[in-house]
């Protein structure tokens, strides 16, 4: 079932939505132009919204030295304890297969971003 969430221009590179779709809590992210990620609105730790963290990026280091900032607005951050979430993926930064995050299907139609329950 397709549930509309807002018209694509309501949500900017690095914002993000918290909506209810019947009982279910979810986050929206928008990534980049036209890319849309939704997230279960809970953090696998002890269950912070997510909504209310950050968006933004992460370091990574490829060699002695070189610190890049990357993944740019696929990151979210708890506002709790600090555990960070690819937005695309629902998993976390750190190496954890038992704490991915449910993810759910977005897309763009008519201008409306639209999620698939
Ligand atoms: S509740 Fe999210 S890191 Fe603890």
């Amino acid at each position: 079932m397709k549930y509309t969430i807002c018209k694509k221009n309501e949500l900017l590179p690095g914002e993000k939505k918290a909506v209810s779709v019947g009982k279910k809590s979810i986050v929206v992210v928008c990534t980049g132009d036209n890319e849309y990620h939704a997230i279960k609105n809970s953090c696998p730790h002890q269950g912070a919204e997510l909504s209310e963290g950050r968006v933004g990026g992460t370091t990574v280091s490829q060699e002695v030295g070189v610190i890049q900032y990357d993944k740019i607005n696929e990151v979210i951050r708890c506002p709790w304890h600090g555990f960070e979430f690819n937005v695309k993926t629902g998993c976390p930064l750190y190496p954890s297969d038992k704490t991915r995050i449910k993810t759910y299907d977005v897309q763009v139609e008519d201008e409306n971003i639209v999620i698939n329950l």
